[in-house]
């Protein structure tokens, strides 16, 4: 197949690597990064939050599916006039993409379709503190309604901050206090064609920047899958009690959801609930669970944008463990410092079970790699268990070189 890949970051890359793994398809990346590049697919220059300029480079090459990594071109609208014409695309249209875009749509489909989640109501400004008193005691949980790329949410014990928290979010749409949720969080995704669902493997993310869970929330700094510590059964019962009633509700409601459905978790002691729903695949938990996926993933791709998995078996994984740890720039997730030289990435391909994935780098002409952005790339190690894919992992890392890089060092160090 021709296949196009709209994104940049580290996920769009470990898609494009298991694509080009298959070696059965040409594979563009719009626009990509230069670690993408690296790995043989063709970037393309491309403003992808803008559906008309897709629409129109799309018809121009014809490609056999189209692949929709982050939640901006979805909430934008992108899939929808390529659907309109015809081209299988993997990822929802904008009315259901609002089940990641709108905190407050998608808690009326969990609502409606019974699926288990914090309760929650609408706190403002004027009315924050008589809430938070009625509500429950701390530790308080703000979420703020859109996309906030991971800052819309506090989770804090001081009530002042939560009152800020609404006061600066109020602004700029609803704002929601939920139920604080007790446990162990897992996040697992389901390719999904409108109807059925086919699950993924659960894995685990790290959100904050510093050890021990400390410091201000991320775009995520690792991810390890699998998690042994999940009792039997999870995945069918998040199947059968929270994915596919969601699906069925959107199909109901008339916005059926073709593309990935994320189901982020926490296991109480009460039982699964819901903390919030993705429209696309987790960064960087895809670039663990597509290290394990043994499937080819283009069919489960191609098979939701043509409303067929019900067609397909359910995708395998291999027994071995991954775990990614991630390099960031000095100051990420606050204002980062960039162009910074990246060094030993020679020396991290020459080692076996590792592999880097690209976030934000450059590749100059004399041949040296810089860092453009605050999430930079991600370190895969693979392993028999999830001990030794951790090794791995860290063994990688410790080959680069980057003036005032942050990892943390405890990823999977629990697991
Ligand atoms: P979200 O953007 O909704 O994933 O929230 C970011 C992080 O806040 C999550 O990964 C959780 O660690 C935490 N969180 C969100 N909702 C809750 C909740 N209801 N109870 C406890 N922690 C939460
Ligand atoms: N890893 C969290 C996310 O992709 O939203």
């Amino acid at each position: 197949m021709k296949i196009l890949v709209l994104g940049s970051g580290a996920r769009e890359h470990a898609i494009v690597i298991s694509l080009l793994n298959e070696e059965a398809h040409e594979v563009v990346c719009a626009p990509g990064n230069a670690g993408i590049a690296a790995s043989g697919a063709s970037c393309a220059e491309l403003n992808i939050t803008d559906p008309e300029a897709v629409h129109d480079f799309v018809a121009a090459e014809s490609f056999d599916l189209v692949v929709i990594g982050p939640e901006a071109p979805l909430v934008a609208g992108v899939a929808d006039p390529l659907r309109a014409a015809g081209v299988p695309v993997f990822g929802p249209d904008q009315a259901a993409a609002q089940l990641e875009g709108s905190k407050a749509f998608a808690k009326d489909v969990m609502e409606q379709a019974g699926v288990p989640t914090g309760r929650a109501v609408p706190i403002t400004p004027a009315n924050a503190r008589q809430v938070l008193a009625d509500f429950a005691g701390a530790p308080y949980v703000i979420k703020a309604d859109g996309l906030a790329a991971g800052k819309g949410v506090l989770v804090t014990e001081d009530l002042e901050a939560a009152i800020d928290h609404v006061e600066t979010w109020a602004p700029h749409g609803e704002v929601l206090v939920e139920e604080f949720l007790d446990g162990r969080e897992v996040s697992l995704f389901f390719f999904a064609d409108g109807k059925t669902v086919q699950p993924l493997t659960p894995a685990q993310d790290f959100k904050r920047i510093f050890d021990n869970d400390e410091g201000p929330n991320t775009g995520g700094m690792g991810a390890y899958s699998p998690l042994n510590w999940l009792p039997e059964g999870f995945v069918a019962d998040v199947q059968r009690t929270v994915a596919q009633p969601t699906i069925d509700q959107l199909a109901k409601q008339g916005t059926p959801f073709v593309g990935l459905l994320y189901c982020g978790l926490i296991v109480t002691a009460k039982g699964i609930r819901v903390i919030e729903f993705n429209a696309r695949f987790g960064d960087p938990e895809t670039q663990v669970v597509l290290t394990r996926l043994a499937s080819p993933l283009s069919e489960y791709l191609l098979a939701s944008a043509e409303g067929r998995l019900a067609e397909l078996s359910a995708p395998q994984f291999n027994s071995d463990a991954a775990v990614i740890v991630v390099l960031a720039s000095e100051g990420y997730p606050g204002e980062v410092t960039t162009g910074r030289e990246i060094t030993g990435l020679a020396k991290l391909a020459q080692l076996p079970n590792v592999h880097a994935v690209h976030a934000a780098t450059a590749l100059g002409a004399d041949g040296v790699w810089t860092a453009t952005g605050g999430r930079v790339l991600g370190v895969v190690g693979r392993g028999s268990d999830v001990s030794a894919a951790r090794s791995a992992a860290y063994s990688g890392i410790a080959k680069l070189g980057l003036a005032g890089g942050q990892f943390r060092s405890d990823i999977a160090a629990k697991a």
